[in-house]
């Protein structure tokens, strides 16, 4: 399935994982695009915000949580050139607040899914999607929003084999 794109948002720095504050050089949503990637053959696509969350853990929910009050829509730095190109968008996100980090609403609203299948996965450290799918739907009202695939961050390395069967699922 080579005409799908990753798109995903991930921050490397300080996170919580298994109780325990750690440094990830690699974001966990990042190593799940990347099985993904593998996978299906697609196109991998980071979305950036141009304000960089903090590394250090505590100071970032903080800003998540005020971006999440305001409802906010950050600048991110780039888009995809095209998603004419794709029927199937895969999106990646780690669960802050309970749904996703206010890049990927900026991300859905600038971009027409407008017939597109839109398959959700997340890491997150014990909430699983939360409330985010139904975010999703409503800001993509035209795009077909399947149900989502929720990672535990803590094992994320060793989630291929449960990647590879949510893709069977939906037919890849
Ligand atoms: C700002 C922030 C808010 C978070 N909120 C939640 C949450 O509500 N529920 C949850 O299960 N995990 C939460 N987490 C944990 C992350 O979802 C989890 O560590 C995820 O794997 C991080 O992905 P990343 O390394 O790709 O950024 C939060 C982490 C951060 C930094």
């Amino acid at each position: 399935m080579a005409n799908c794109l990753i798109a995903y948002f991930s921050r490397e720095g300080n996170n919580y994982v298994n109780s325990r504050i750690v440094d990830l050089p690699v974001g966990n949503t990042e190593v799940a695009a990347k099985i993904v990637q593998r996978l299906t053959g697609g196109n991998l696509f980071k979305i950036n915000p141009v304000k960089k969350y903090s590394t250090d853990y505590n100071t970032c929910t903080k800003e998540a949580q005020k971006e999440l009050r305001e409802n906010a829509r950050p600048e991110l730095t780039a888009y995809p050139d095209s998603i004419e190109l794709y029927d199937t968008v895969f999106l990646g996100y780690p669960n802050y607040w309970g749904t996703c980090p206010m890049p990927v609403m900026t991300f859905l609203e600038k971009l027409d899914f407008s017939g597109k299948t839109i398959l959700p996965f997340c890491t997150h450290e014990g909430s699983g999607m939360g409330r985010s799918e139904s975010d999703i739907r409503r800001a993509c009202p035209r795009a077909q929003v399947e149900d989502g695939l929720a990672i535990r961050g803590a094992s994320v390395k060793d989630a291929g084999k449960e990647i590879e069967r949510w893709l069977k699922n939906h037919g890849i």
